[in-house]
């Protein structure tokens, strides 16, 4: 018996097309056997790439769930991002950006290092040294990636958290990391509008003794900064610091298995994990993938849109493309802005050659309709990507057709914050795709599906599991060692070697992967996970809230909205007011991508004899299904009652 029904059966298969095949970085599909033959050799050879300071001396030491890549060798990230391009691509853009508001800006390599090395100098005139943290709380400028770069050339440890994340979320983020100081922003945009991102952190920092300076970039020169205060000498402009620091700063040479950055992610309890990512093997993970997966071309215009928030932006909007010398395009605001063809028009006006974007937002571009991309010459295009959930059959074949003009291959790319760098994918011009399919793993990878017991499923529904460590994957949680081994190394205790991704997947009669999304109690809203216990948690922070229990449900946009079941404590009434209140609540704590769609008041939860809430029968009532099995309830009362409350519920 399987562990997870399958369900969708697609049958349409899309080859790579001649010429594509012919001009591909990989095309020689025996790569697959090779590096399966000695996985350790191929990632080797991955990792010679990349500049090393003094080679390794041994490839990789595993004592699970304890990885070690490249040990002994010592490199520094920013000399493989810039300084190695300078000989033959100081004139080549390494950054191009956009603003919602409509300004431009571009870096070459040469100017990129001089910023970098600049801002590196600024660091550490500001105290900050190796091993030291730093948090980035910026809109997605060119700063951002500078400051990331800058860090890892003084050795010192990033956080970047997202710029849509709340006074808390960031505070909580700062003080997890113990950070010494923090690059942040006077605003960023959003839809036409300033975000207070100076403010927001004012707020958060109030309540972090570890930060002794905050940087603080000038959005838009000549404006001074959006209402906030400015708290001299703690508070120091970006613009100043720059000018006064020398654009010659001696990079750290780094331990491959130093701490590059921090990258704060949701887990099914109430704090979010800390996910470590070290620095030789997350470099080597992410340049070959950003390569093979994507083609890379020395003339390609390469754009992810993912903020560098996020893991995708981490990868493949800064250290993926720029440790290939490829050129890379950030564009700060919404997809929508001024109108709902702003993408088309960046693609068309920066002749963009390869899109890498999110499901949810090709869902909302299919909603729009295709008069909006057909207003745009589309065809630099060579090649599309999807990340961050699974992308259903018909948004791909949407995707290729009005997008990809029915000659870009799509390849639809299975990761985590915490694997680093892709793992499943097609190689564009050596697999077959499958909409809806991430299709196999990477050459060098172990991907398997597995049952309850451990047990390889060669066809069916299962957990998705990596046998084998690969080396950008995670080295451990910030400050929780034991969460790491609990987390990911202990599904199957006889097996303390399996990583376990969290994922359910089925496998096809080709071997294919089909992800079928998160088995635990973390949802993914728009691409991004979100553990339901941090909104359970924010929603019972609030006086008028007794107990909470939030789940997922379908979304035609977003691909899961957030359901939640809120019980009030005695005295407290339901209202529509209250209602909003409870929203804006969750937004305030965490930031809007934890907004719930539905608030249901109920007099009591729907929970078994040993006083568990049943979220299955949650979901059920959040998604109008027939109920499930009730018969554990403790009184089954509970959940008719909530059915039909549900189904009258106007929101
Ligand atoms: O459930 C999977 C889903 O996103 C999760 C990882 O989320 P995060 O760490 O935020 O990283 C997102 C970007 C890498 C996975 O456990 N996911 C990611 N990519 C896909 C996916 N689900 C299906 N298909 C994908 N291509």
């Amino acid at each position: 018996m399987n562990d997870i029904d399958v369900l969708l059966d697609e049958r349409r298969r899309f080859r790579p097309a001649d010429d594509f095949r012919q001009h591909a970085v990989v095309r020689d599909p025996s790569v697959y056997e090779r590096a399966a033959a000695d996985p350790e050799a191929y990632w080797a050879a991955r990792a010679r790439e990349l500049d090393w300071f003094t080679p390794w001396n041994r490839v990789m030491e595993w004592t699970p769930p304890h990885v070690k890549w490249f040990l002994g060798g010592t490199l520094n990230v920013s000399v493989n991002c810039v300084d190695r391009h300078l000989a033959t691509r100081r004139d080549k853009t390494a950054i191009l950006w956009e603003g919602e508001p409509g300004d431009r800006r571009t870096l070459t390599y040469g100017e990129l290092s001089h910023e970098v090395n600049r801002c590196a100098n600024a660091l550490r005139t500001l105290g900050v040294g190796r091993g030291d943290r730093v948090a980035i709380y910026l809109p997605l400028v060119p700063e951002a990636a500078i400051a990331m770069l800058a860090c890892t050339r003084i050795g010192a440890i990033h956080s970047v958290v997202f710029g849509g994340f709340s006074p808390d979320s960031l505070r909580d983020r700062i003080n997890d990391a113990g950070a010494k100081l923090l690059i942040t922003g006077d605003i960023g945009y959003r839809r036409g509008n300033p975000v207070p991102l100076k403010r927001n952190a004012d707020t958060a920092v109030a309540a972090c003794l570890s930060i002794e300076h905050v940087v603080v970039v000038q959005r838009t020169p000549g404006t001074p900064a959006a209402g906030a205060a400015f708290h001299a000498p703690r508070d120091v402009w970006w613009h100043d610091v720059m000018r006064h620091a020398s654009p010659d700063c001696v990079p750290e040479r780094m331990d491959a298995e130093d701490v590059l950055y921090i990258l704060y992610t949701s887990g099914t309890t109430g704090r979010p994990k800390g996910i470590v990512h070290t620095t030789g093997g997350y470099l080597t993970g992410v340049a070959a993938t950003t390569k093979d997966v994507f083609d890379l071309h020395e003339d390609d215009v390469f754009w992810c849109t993912a903020d560098v928030g996020w893991v995708t932006g981490h990868s493949y909007v800064v250290y993926g493309p720029l440790a290939n010398g490829a050129t890379t395009m950030l564009y700060e605001g919404a997809p929508d802005w001024p109108d709902k063809d702003r993408f088309w028009a960046l693609c068309e006006s920066h002749r963009v050659t390869v899109l890498y974007t999110a499901p949810t937002a090709i869902r909302a571009f299919m909603k729009w309709g295709d008069a909006y991309p057909a207003r745009h010459d589309l065809s630099r295009l060579r090649l599309l990507g999807s990340v961050g959930e699974p992308i259903n059959p018909e948004a791909w074949i949407w995707y290729r057709r009005h997008i990809g003009g029915d000659r870009c291959p799509v390849v639809d790319t299975w990761w985590q914050t915490e694997t680093g760098a892709i793992v499943i994918s097609p190689l564009p011009g050596i697999t077959e795709t499958k909409p809806g399919s991430a299709t196999v793993a990477l050459p060098g990878y172990s991907a398997e599906l597995l049952d309850r017991g451990g047990k390889v499923i060669p066809v069916g529904g299962g957990f998705l599991a990596m046998t084998r460590p690969w080396p950008s994957m995670l080295r451990t949680i910030w400050g929780d060692d034991a969460r790491y081994a609990e987390t990911y190394f202990s599904k199957w205790p006889q097996r303390p070697d399996l990583y376990f991704a969290g994922d359910g997947a089925k496998r096809d009669e080709d071997a294919y992967f089909w992800i079928l999304g998160r088995v635990d109690d973390v949802l993914n809203v728009a691409g991004h996970r979100i553990g339901t216990m941090e909104v359970e948690s924010v929603l019972v922070s609030h006086p008028a809230v007794a107990e909470a229990a939030v789940v997922g449900r379908q979304h035609d946009i977003k691909g899961q909205a957030l359901a939640a079941f809120v019980t009030l404590r005695a005295g407290r009434q339901s209202s529509n007011e209250l209602r909003d209140e409870l929203r804006r609540h969750v937004v305030d704590k965490i930031g809007a991508i934890a907004r719930p769609d539905d608030v249901l008041f109920t007099a009591d939860l729907p929970k078994t004899r040993s006083g568990k809430i049943m979220r299955r029968l949650l979901r059920d009532i959040a998604e109008g299904r027939a109920l499930g099995d009730t018969t554990t309830l403790a009184d089954p009362a509970v959940v008719a009652g909530l059915k039909e409350q549900y189904e009258s519920m106007e929101s």
